[in-house]
């Protein structure tokens, strides 16, 4: 085995071994209104599905050079954000939201992502991504020495491109939505392409579970 004790480790050292080894990671495209007004956009791979009743998400930010992130900043000011799926269409666009701008400039102009408007929350809806869930806060837990920020959101509203979301069934099919994920280092991703089927276990004796 190669061990490693994390306490002997430097925060960034600890980062490449959690972030290339928890992996694929899903990716938010979150949008966030400033004080000034100005919409901002930045994605986020620590990023997960919490519960429902209702329907929960988080994300984490991690401080950059001991600041919480812009959208961080907004979130305390505004506490509504709308969390985007990131397809292929759309990855340079996310990326380009991913660099370091000064605080008040829209990295959603820079980037040319179209918007329209929210039907709850005020930030925008970016419309070339595939879904988009608006979302209040429900609470923002703080956690590490640096500290990290866990923005945990109710989804109030959940809209998708036409055809990807079987609306009688309720069925979303991944091949549609096309996600891409985070996998290992700085730059490499992963797509959705190679799915497999497990059925849930039938085990003489053991109750069959839902979820
Ligand atoms: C795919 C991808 C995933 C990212 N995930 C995170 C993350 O989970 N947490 C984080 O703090 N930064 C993450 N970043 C970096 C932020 O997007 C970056 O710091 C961004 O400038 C923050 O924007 P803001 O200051 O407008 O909030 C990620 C970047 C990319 C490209």
């Amino acid at each position: 085995m190669s061990t490693f004790d994390p306490a002997k480790l430097l925060p960034h050292q600890q980062y490449k071994l959690m972030s290339s080894t928890i992996i694929p990671r899903p990716i938010a495209l979150v949008t966030t209104i400033g004080p000034d007004g100005t919409a901002n956009a930045a994605p986020f791979s620590l990023f997960n599905m919490v519960g429902v009743d209702p329907p929960m998400l988080m994300f984490s930010m991690t401080p950059r050079t001991g600041h919480v992130k812009d959208t961080g900043r907004n979130i305390e000011h505004l506490p509504e954000f709308v969390v985007h799926i990131v397809d292929e269409a759309v990855k340079e666009k996310m990326n380009i939201c991913s660099a370091d701008f000064p605080y008040g400039t829209s990295e959603i102009e820079f980037a040319g992502l179209r918007t329209e408007p929210s039907m709850l929350v005020r930030p925008p809806r970016l419309v070339e991504c595939p879904a988009q869930f608006e979302c209040k806060v429900i609470d923002i837990v703080k956690v590490g020495r640096r500290p990290n920020h866990i923005v945990i959101g109710e989804v109030l509203m959940m809209h998708y491109r036409p055809g990807i979301v079987d609306e009688e069934k309720l069925y979303v099919d991944a091949g549609l939505l096309a996600p891409i994920g985070r996998l290992e280092g700085a730059g490499m991703y992963t797509r959705v392409t190679d799915r497999f089927h497990m059925a849930k276990p039938e085990i003489p004796g053991v109750p069959a579970t839902s979820g």
